[in-house]
């Protein structure tokens, strides 16, 4: 028989709590940065997923930033929303009140304590970083009942000191202690080995939750994240497309599906609905512009297709002999139904919902507009189709500048012209203008009609689908003052979806111009 309480306990030690830090960590990575309504979208989904924790952002970092984490601590429902904060009071402060109207409001704090960091970056002795997790610590627990500290460069921190100072950090009040490996420098040995010695090791361990935190550097982030949580770490930090610092961090989605097939030797649960994953990952790729590479696991384009004849004679025979995990428990709809141009609204309307996709009436009249345009043109349109189409309707929904026509004379005997009207602000604007090259007689019309300082960091072009008529994605990275931002557009006609792109990012940046400008005001 079989005891109920024993139970119960078993099944809380076998939980692992996710942590999503897309929008902390993940907008870290250069031109990965997202607009208020973007991160507003993301957290929505995150907390609908089963996310348990949401880092939504670093309230000190910026005015944006401070808004978009009280927003979110306001709206989300379910999961536990945390700012991060330097061990500096005035962060650890407005950390708080970020996060002051969540329901579940967590503050977390980090702190450097390997000997490369203490004697370059902070120029502290050991006992003197002591004295600042005591006090930063308190003051955050003085803030909220849920306090997170991390010790950055964990891994490359002596393990005595370690212990030191996780011990200090629970005495003060931490609730959840996150032992990083900050530059994915670690083994999954020495990681799994490291929670071993620090859970046995100090003596309050017991008081706190362990948690892991990957980059990505050695390519061994969730093998690290995995090998931490068996050495007893029950939190696992990780972000949607394992989007992050250089490398990034470990994959979420990769997480949460090597514990869910690998079951047998990896006996945990998350609370995530996997079903989610893909709608998840198209639309953190959606809103930062960074597309997910073909072979990625999980959520890449072919991390369900089959292309050898001895694969798909096996797939055809019985798909578990090449196939760990069903393309439908990641969300991915098999059973693609294509659309075309006697599509009605019902249908479309059905197709959205089966893509994940919950439109107001105006999106959703727009966006049938546009499908309907594009079926015009395009024989047959497939998920990826729409899915484009859609993403880009729901990023431009708050658009300042919008493109309103574009023709183009191209061609051997140059020099190339674009002719471009743009609606900014409700005025409608028209220029021509030469460039070398269609795309850039396309930019010089748009720098002709919006007069700005950025330069442009990267154009890149990919198919949606196959074929002539395919969609072209274009994806613009622009960068002024020290920020970067990006773009991305998709149309059949590769230099409308280049202006599309184009006009995207200005609109980013426009729009935190003048977020900072009416803060300046205030
Ligand atoms: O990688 C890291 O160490 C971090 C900390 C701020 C937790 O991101
Ligand atoms: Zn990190």
């Amino acid at each position: 028989m079989t005891h109920p309480t024993t139970d119960a306990a078993k099944k809380a030690s076998d939980r692992v709590i996710i942590f999503d830090t897309t929008l902390r960590d993940g907008e870290q990575c250069p031109g990965a940065s997202m607009t208020f309504e973007e991160k507003l979208e993301v957290a929505e989904l995150l907390d609908t997923m089963g996310v348990d924790v949401i880092e939504a952002g670093f309230p000190i970092a910026s005015v944006g930033d401070f808004e978009s984490v009280s927003e979110i601590a306001r709206r989300t429902k379910r999961a536990v929303i945390a700012g991060l904060a330097r061990a500096i009071p005035g962060d650890i402060a407005r950390a708080g009140e970020a996060v002051r109207h969540a329901q579940r409001g967590r503050i977390h704090t980090f702190v450097s304590t390997s000997p490369i960091h203490l004697a370059h970056q902070m120029r502290k002795s050991e006992e003197e970083v002591l004295e600042i997790i005591t006090t930063t610590v308190a003051q955050a627990r003085n803030l909220v009942e849920d306090v997170e500290w991390s010790a950055m460069d964990a891994t490359r921190t002596p393990i005595e000191y370690l212990c030191r100072c996780v011990e200090a950090a629970i005495k003060a009040g931490a609730t959840t202690i996150n032992l990083p490996d900050t530059v994915g420098y670690a083994t999954p040995d020495e990681y799994r080995t490291m929670f071993r010695t620090i859970r046995e090791r100090v003596p309050n361990a017991d008081k706190a939750i362990f948690s892991v935190h990957c980059h990505d550097d050695l390519g061994l982030a969730v093998a690290n994240s995995l090998a931490g949580v068996e050495g007893g770490a029950r939190q696992v930090e990780c972000t949607i497309n394992g989007l992050g610092e250089r490398a990034g961090n470990a994959a979420l989605e990769e997480i949460v599906m090597a514990i869910r097939t690998r079951r047998d030797i990896l006996p945990y649960e998350t609370g995530i609905d996997a079903t989610m994953l893909t709608r998840a990952s198209k639309l953190v790729s959606a809103v930062t512009s960074f597309p997910v590479q073909y072979n990625k696991a999980i959520v890449g384009r072919n991390a369900f297709a089959h292309e050898s004849g001895i694969h798909q004679d096996g797939m055809l025979k019985n798909a578990s002999t090449y196939e760990i995990m069903t393309p439908e428990s990641v969300g991915v709809n098999k059973t693609s139904l294509v659309m075309g141009k006697h599509s009605g609204r019902h249908a479309f309307r059905e197709k959205l919902k089966a893509l994940g996709y919950d439109l107001g009436e105006n999106a959703l009249e727009d966006a049938f507009r546009r499908f309907k345009d594009l079926a015009d043109r395009k024989k047959n349109v497939y998920d990826e189709d729409i899915e484009a189409l859609v993403d880009e309707e729901i990023l431009t929904a708050h658009d300042r500048v919008k493109l309103v026509s574009l023709s183009i004379i191209a061609g051997t005997r140059g020099p190339q012209r674009a002719t471009m009207k743009l609606d900014v602000g409700g005025e409608i604007r028209t220029e021509e203008a030469e460039g070398n090259g269609p795309v850039d007689a396309t930019f010089n019309a748009i720098k002709a009609l919006v007069p700005h300082e950025a330069v442009l960091d990267l154009y890149q072009v990919h198919a949606v689908t196959e074929g002539t008529d395919a969609q072209a994605e274009v994806s613009v990275r622009l960068s002024a003052q020290g920020s970067s931002v990006t773009g991305r557009g998709a149309d059949p006609d590769t230099l409308v979806a280049s202006a599309r792109a184009y006009l995207a990012a200005l609109n980013k940046l426009l729009m935190r111009g003048e977020r900072l400008h009416a803060h300046a005001a205030e």
